[in-house]
């Protein structure tokens, strides 16, 4: 496997797979300082889209892939992309987390997007094959292997804008991860923005340009108050980070956004509420504002879900330059014991009880 460009620190690599170096065993010491998402997998998942089919999906080397520039997605941002993880269990098997559920966002967010829609089973074989290729390289517990599907539209014509494009690709890249915020479980800072994260009916597909349009607020939020990400609230109703949901928590009882087009809706956020409701947390999906979620942090917490983040608690918001502390600015015990609830079925310590793993 190999970090673009670098080597992720000390470990027993050899020259050279192009610019970068092959790791010839898991180094989880080299990884847990690597950049969430910098070290990729020497083999890729690829499939083409062209006269109306999709072609037979491969595993190939990692490595740039031939694009023209006209393509459709450079230039009208036609893509989309998934993100999920397998989990290597003590017992040394391999089980991927709501396949089912990304795979059907993925397929969600090219329709919504125009994108040739990939066939369901065609998406969960190009992953399940390419885990199992890279079995060696899943990580042990709390490191999993993030799963990245992107699909992009490839037809090279600039006119093309008001067009769906007509032919596309499909790469599954895999990448050995460990904590998404640097610092491991520490209360996260978050500042409160009355912008838009996206387009109120693009919210809930998973595409570049939502993250492109969240990157100004949060590195302005970084560098005026050391924020770790933004809670986009447009008119005042709270919505979600720049890549994770927001859920607050109170005497056993949660509130979160309903689910509606202005948001992603999280297999993580899923997840948890279903695990809470099971532990009898009482839960509320429904639209509330920036000054109910400053009354509930008074003596609650609030937590950002995530595939990349887990559930990671929230110290401190920052809301018109004010800081205002989170119940007692640490990690809560309702965020501690739902993300302990969360993980032990990831890493197959309590029972799958609603099917939401994958063996490879
Ligand atoms: N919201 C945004 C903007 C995200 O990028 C993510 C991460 O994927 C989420 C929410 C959480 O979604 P999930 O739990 O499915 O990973
Ligand atoms: C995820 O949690 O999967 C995300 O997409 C967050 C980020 C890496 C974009």
């Amino acid at each position: 496997m190999y970090p673009r460009g670098r080597a992720a620190g000390p470990h027993h690599g050899r020259r050279s797979l192009r610019e970068g170096f092959i790791i010839e065993r898991m180094d989880t010491s080299a990884l847990r300082q690597a950049p969430f998402g910098s070290v990729l997998t020497d083999s890729m998942s690829i499939a083409w889209y062209r006269d109306g089919k999709w072609s037979p999906e491969r595993v190939q080397p990692t490595a740039p892939l031939p694009i023209h520039p006209a393509a459709h997605a450079l230039h009208y941002s036609s893509s989309c992309f998934e993100g999920f993880k397998a989990y290597r269990r003590a017992d040394g098997g391999v089980h991927v987390f709501r396949l089912e559920r990304h795979v059907e966002r993925l397929r969600q967010s090219a329709r919504l997007l125009m994108l040739p829609e990939p066939d369901a089973a065609q998406v969960k074989r190009m992953v399940l094959g390419l885990v199992d290729r890279c079995r060696g390289d899943v990580p042990e517990a709390p490191g999993a292997l993030y799963l990245r599907p992107v699909l992009f539209g490839t037809v090279p014509n600039i006119g093309a804008a008001g067009t769906p494009t007509s032919e596309a690709c499909l790469v599954v890249l895999a990448s050995p991860v460990w904590d998404y915020f640097a610092g491991g479980l520490r209360p996260l800072r978050i500042s409160v923005e009355l912008s838009s994260r996206t387009a109120p009916h693009l919210g809930m597909v998973k595409t570049g340009g939502n993250y492109a349009a969240a990157l100004g607020p949060t590195l302005a939020a970084r560098r005026d108050y050391g924020a770790d990400q933004v809670l986009f609230c447009p008119g005042g109703q709270v919505q979600e980070t720049g890549a994770a949901n927001f859920l607050l928590i109170r005497d056993k009882h949660i509130l979160t956004r309903g689910l509606d087009t202005t948001f992603l809706h999280g297999v993580t956020r899923d997840s948890a509420l279903t695990l809470a409701r099971d532990l009898g947390y009482e839960v509320s999906e429904r639209i509330f504002d920036v000054d109910e979620t400053l009354r509930w942090i008074a003596d609650g917490e609030a937590v950002l879900s995530g595939t990349a983040a887990v559930l990671a608690g929230v110290g401190t918001l920052i809301h018109q330059g004010r800081e205002f502390r989170v119940g007692t600015g640490e990690v809560g015990p309702h965020t501690r014991a739902l993300r302990a609830a969360l993980i032990s079925i990831q890493r197959g310590e309590s029972a799958d009880k609603y099917g939401w793993l994958t063996p490879v």
